[in-house]
């Protein structure tokens, strides 16, 4: 910012008393100062022969603060400086300060980077250009010829502003060196290990790209390529360059089965203590199991789940559920281990026979008093009453038989429920067996109830029950 005043009336006037100065219609007296425009300081000065002139004395900061002519003041960033040419023009030079920052905003002192080049905010905001920076990293400063990639390169900055970072030759010239020591020509592409590189200016390898084994084209940079279930990515961080590889595949993670300090894969098979086909099965949650999938007879004969094989005098049975090899006695197999086909013996209140394949057959209960009942068969025993051996609820059972036929005295039978005379008792069959009397029988007379007295002719017949003592007797009627 600059601003101008030019005092065009420094005339001298002849006066004759108390001489003032006029300045734009205004007296001003001798010494006085006052400020136009906000900006300078005019000072009046008379002289005794009556002649007068106002002079700048100074300018106005836009703070207010005042600067005399030829000053300078620096505040904040800024300097202001009362400037007054030969020609008496007055300015107020606004210019920046040593510490001010630089149009970037960098601050003053602070070095930052713009492509190749290297700079620092200077003084008074200067931006300055101190240093070319080469790919590789290395620095040559301003105005100095050093090495990059090997080859010598002059910084320079020109009277114009331009900055030029030349190679001593022609750039084309050089060739770049790979890492195998092949050299390589300005524009030609090769590739060093997972990167495919140009060489460019300089004889410097740009990397342009990635290779990958399996991948014929170059993989542009940041960008993905897939081949089969692999995924190439080169990509570049910054300065740096990464080249990674995903697979798309998960990984196969599978349990195996542990038995006896051997591991077995799923779906395979072995022999466990002789006995046994034992199976690995595994789960996708990466636990397992052992399944038997058959059993094993002494002879080493492999019987499916279930199914049953004889072999010699043993029946060898493999079992579901809970596998297991039974075996049990085959068709000449002795039962218990001790009685052979055929065999009949006595158990408790039972006789059993031994039956083909180690069969135990019931054949007939003893009642306690030694008489034997076929099994499913009733007997009278000696007590008087008929006993049943029979199966109740798959309990072999000897139990009083209900429903059995009376004998009379004379050895006939009588059905549950029929009568019959027995003297000159009337007796009716009852349950299990057992005959009961109901009453009394006289020959030509009939029959009469318990109890009860009849008489015919001259006597007189009582048919009596006394606490189930049955008497008949015959008196003389009176
Ligand atoms: C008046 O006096 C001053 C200083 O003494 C002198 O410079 C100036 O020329 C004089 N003016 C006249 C008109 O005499
Ligand atoms: C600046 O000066 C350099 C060296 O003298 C010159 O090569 C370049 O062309 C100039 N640039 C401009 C824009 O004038
Ligand atoms: C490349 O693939 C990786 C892994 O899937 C992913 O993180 C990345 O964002 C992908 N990049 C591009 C450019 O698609
Ligand atoms: C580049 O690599 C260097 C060294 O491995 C590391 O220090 C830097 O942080 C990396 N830069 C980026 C942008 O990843
Ligand atoms: C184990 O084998 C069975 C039968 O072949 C198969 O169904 C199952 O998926 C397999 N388990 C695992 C974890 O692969
Ligand atoms: C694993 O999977 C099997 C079959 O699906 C299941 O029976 C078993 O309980 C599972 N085990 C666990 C720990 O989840
Ligand atoms: C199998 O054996 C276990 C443990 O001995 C028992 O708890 C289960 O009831 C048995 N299962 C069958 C079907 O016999
Ligand atoms: C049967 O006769 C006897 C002897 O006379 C007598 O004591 C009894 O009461 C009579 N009974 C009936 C039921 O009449």
């Amino acid at each position: 910012m600059l601003r101008t005043f030019v005092l065009l009336s420094t005339v001298a006037i002849l006066s004759t008393w108390a001489v003032k100065c006029k300045y734009e219609g205004t007296d001003m007296d001798n010494n006085e100062i006052i400020t136009v425009q906000k900006a300078f300081r005019i000072k009046c000065m008379t002289e005794d022969n009556g002649s007068w002139k106002t002079e700048i004395i100074g300018c106005i900061a836009p703070d207010g603060a005042e600067i005399g002519v030829g000053l300078k003041r620096e505040t904040g960033d800024k300097i202001h400086e009362c400037v007054k040419s030969e020609s008496g023009q007055v300015s107020l030079k606004e210019s920046k300060g040593i510490k001010a920052a630089c149009p970037g905003g960098q601050k003053n002192g602070e070095e930052w980077q713009e492509k190749s080049f290297k700079f620092r905010c200077g003084d008074g905001g200067v931006v300055k250009f101190i240093a070319c920076v080469g790919q590789d990293g290395s620095i040559i400063k301003s105005g100095e010829t050093g090495k990059i990639g090997g080859f010598d390169v002059k910084c320079e900055q020109h009277a114009n502003g331009t900055i030029t970072m030349q190679a001593a030759n022609d750039p084309k010239s050089y060739d770049c060196k790979a890492k195998d020591g092949s050299s390589k020509k300005n524009g030609e592409e090769y590739v060093e290990g997972n990167f495919v590189r140009k060489c460019g200016d300089y004889g410097q390898g740009k990397i342009v790209g990635c290779h990958a084994e399996n991948v014929a084209t170059t993989i542009p940079i940041n960008q993905n390529v897939t081949s089969g279930d692999v995924v190439f990515s080169c990509t570049k961080e910054g300065s740096n360059y990464s080249f990674k590889t995903y697979s798309l595949k998960s990984p196969v993670v599978y349990s195996m089965c542990a038995h006896e300090g051997k591991q077995y894969t799923n779906g395979t098979t072995f022999i466990s203590q002789g006995s046994f086909r034992m199976r690995c099965v595994t789960f996708k949650n990466l636990t397992s199991t052992l399944e038997v999938v058959s059993c094993i007879t002494p002879a080493g004969v492999e019987i499916a789940i279930g199914s049953q094989l004889e072999e010699g005098d043993k029946v060898y049975e493999c079992t579901s559920g809970n596998v297991t090899l039974k075996s049990t006695p085959g068709q000449s197999g002795k039962c218990r281990g001790t009685y052979s086909v055929g065999e009949e013996w006595i158990e408790d209140s039972f006789k059993l026979t031994c039956e083909p394949y180690g069969k135990v057959n019931l054949k007939s209960c003893f009642s306690k008093e030694g008489t034997e009942i076929p099994l499913g068969e009733a007997r009278r025993v000696p007590a008087g009453y008929a006993m049943e051996c029979v199966i109740v609820n798959g309990n072999v059972a000897l139990q009083t038989a209900k429903n059995f036929d009376c004998l009379t005295g004379s050895g006939e039978n009588k059905k549950m429920g029929e009568t019959w005379n027995e003297g000159n008792f009337v007796r009716r069959c009852a349950n299990y067996g057992v005959s009961s009397i109901i009453g009394c029988y006289v020959d030509g007379v009939g029959t009469f109830g318990l109890n009860q007295n009849i008489t015919s002719g001259s006597l007189l017949y009582m048919c009596i029950n006394e606490n189930e003592q049955f008497k008949f007797r015959t008196l003389r009627a009176q």
